[in-house]
């Protein structure tokens, strides 16, 4: 990594695929190998809280509370960036994104290296995000000279992403950190997911997680396919009429933190099976619930 190399790394939320975040080349080189627009700015991972103060200008207290409980995890915080971040891993904001992710092996990296790991998901821009090594290996493989082999992601979707307005505790990501555990600690937050009413999101793009199959979540898609020719993601339970060979459940016993862990796997399994459109069941709307569902929703046909 010291070379300018990039290193695809375990989280406990998914694979990112990273590199110096103090360097523009290899920052650059990150966006070319995702195939990602630059106006998509990247999270910057680090090991302790203590090294916060060297990439942002101001912590506020909400947010050193918010780093406080959920550090080393699934939250990523929007804070007024330093000089020493470069405008490219910004896309030109005036904020940057930080986490300190939960995965050994990738501690001990980030706290072996003079610099912290710009690291999006280590995914083509647009396609579902890796969830495993071997996810990372089937699309990157060829790309990027190392893959930092953690298992499977505990968490399995993205990391919450947590920014200030004023006083205001703003959610501008559902991730694997839930809404109702995020307000046990710091009160009424407000949830802002939709980019294109949100000029300082130019990232969390409407269509995202995609598989290349066509993903539906109304019903009515059933009518109009041959049943072999459904693929079904469910939560719970299989549907009647169609093949169950071409049906995933997320968990059986409606866990939200298995049907987390399971999503994007499965998703990539229907992708990769012979049928011709998927439908996807949406979940409740609680707890991880509703980040998996904000996942299906940018993922489905409009
Ligand atoms: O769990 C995660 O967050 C994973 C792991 C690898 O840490 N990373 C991840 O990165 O999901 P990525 O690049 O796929 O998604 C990061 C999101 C993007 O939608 C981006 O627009 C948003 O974070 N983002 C990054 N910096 C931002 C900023 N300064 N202001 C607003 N949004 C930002
Ligand atoms: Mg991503």
């Amino acid at each position: 990594m010291e070379k300018g190399e990039l290193v695809a790394i375990p989280t406990e939320t998914v694979y990112g695929l990273a590199g110096n975040a103090f360097d523009v080349q290899v920052v650059a080189k990150i966006f070319a190998v995702k195939n990602r627009p630059t106006f998509d700015p990247l999270i910057v991972h680090t090991h302790h809280l203590s090294k916060v103060s060297e990439f942002v200008s101001d912590f506020p207290k909400k947010a050193q509370i918010l780093a406080q409980h959920f550090w080393a995890g699934a939250l990523t915080l929007l804070l007024p960036k330093k000089d020493i971040i470069p405008d490219l891993v910004t896309a030109g904001l005036p904020t940057v994104a930080i986490r300190i992710p939960q995965h050994q092996l990738t501690l001990a990296l980030l706290e072996s290296l003079p610099f912290p790991l710009a690291a999006p998901s280590a995914n083509p821009f647009g396609y579902i995000s890796p969830t495993t090594a071997q996810h990372v290996a089937a699309q990157l493989g060829e790309k990027i000279p190392y893959i930092l082999d953690g298992g499977s992601c505990k968490v399995g979707i993205e990391s919450t992403i947590i920014g200030f307005e004023n006083e205001e505790v703003i959610i501008y990501r559902l991730g694997g950190l839930s809404v109702e555990d995020v307000e046990q600690v710091i009160g009424k937050v407000i949830v802002k997911t939709h980019s294109t009413s949100n000029p300082n999101a130019p990232g969390r793009l409407e269509s995202h997680y995609a598989p290349k199959k066509p993903l539906y979540l109304d019903k009515k898609i059933l009518e109009k396919f041959a049943p072999e020719e459904i693929g079904v993601l469910s939560f719970s339970e299989y549907l009647p009429h169609i093949p169950q060979v071409n049906q995933c459940i997320l968990s059986p016993e409606r866990n939200f933190i298995e049907a987390a862990q399971n999503l994007f796997s499965m998703m990539r399994k229907l992708d990769a099976m012979p049928i011709k459109v998927i439908f996807a069941e949406l979940l409740p709307e609680e707890s991880l619930g509703r980040a998996i569902n904000d996942r299906l929703r940018r993922a489905s046909v409009k």
